[in-house]
């Protein structure tokens, strides 16, 4: 089945198993492999990608859902070689260790700041409760979504 829709600013269409994973068509048909495969099971977050301004996670999403939709991964965040001020907090901020739930985390925030120039830790937190971190213990990955807020 062709399926198409927007991804990372241009239109694409793909010709697949209607029900194949947007995660896969990503990786597998894209190339895109920033977005990762942790759990399997929409519980960790970690091949989290934006949907339409929402975020979703892309493994316990069927790419036929995709028709139509504008779709971002963390390729579609830089400027070419210039990172997004969210990846820079990141790295500024020390929030990423291995680097497994980081693009996930980075896409996260950019919806929450996208809704909400100006959250309050407790929205931070309720944001990302999606993504989970194995290596960084969150504070510094909280820092990290305040210094983006700060510079706004
Ligand atoms: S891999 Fe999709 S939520 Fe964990
Ligand atoms: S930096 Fe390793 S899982 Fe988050």
């Amino acid at each position: 089945m062709k399926i198409s829709f927007k991804l990372n600013g241009k239109r694409v269409i793909v010709d697949t198993d209607p029900m194949k994973r947007l995660l896969d068509v990503l990786r597998e048909d894209f190339n895109l492999t920033g977005t990762k495969e942790g759990c399997g099971k929409g519980e960790c977050g970690a091949c989290s990608v934006i949907v339409d301004g929402k975020i979703v996670n892309s493994c316990l999403f069927p790419v036929c859902q995709a028709e139509g939709c504008e779709i971002t991964t963390i390729e579609g965040l830089s400027d070419g070689e210039k990172l997004h001020p969210i990846q820079k907090a990141f790295i500024e901020a020390g929030a990423v260790q291995c680097g497994f739930c980081t693009p996930g985390m980075v896409l996260a925030t950019k919806v929450l700041l996208d809704k909400k120039k100006n959250p309050t830790d407790e929205e931070i937190k309720e944001a990302l409760s999606g993504n989970l971190c194995r290596c960084t213990g969150y504070v510094k990955i909280i820092e990290a979504v305040k210094k983006v807020r700060r510079k706004k």
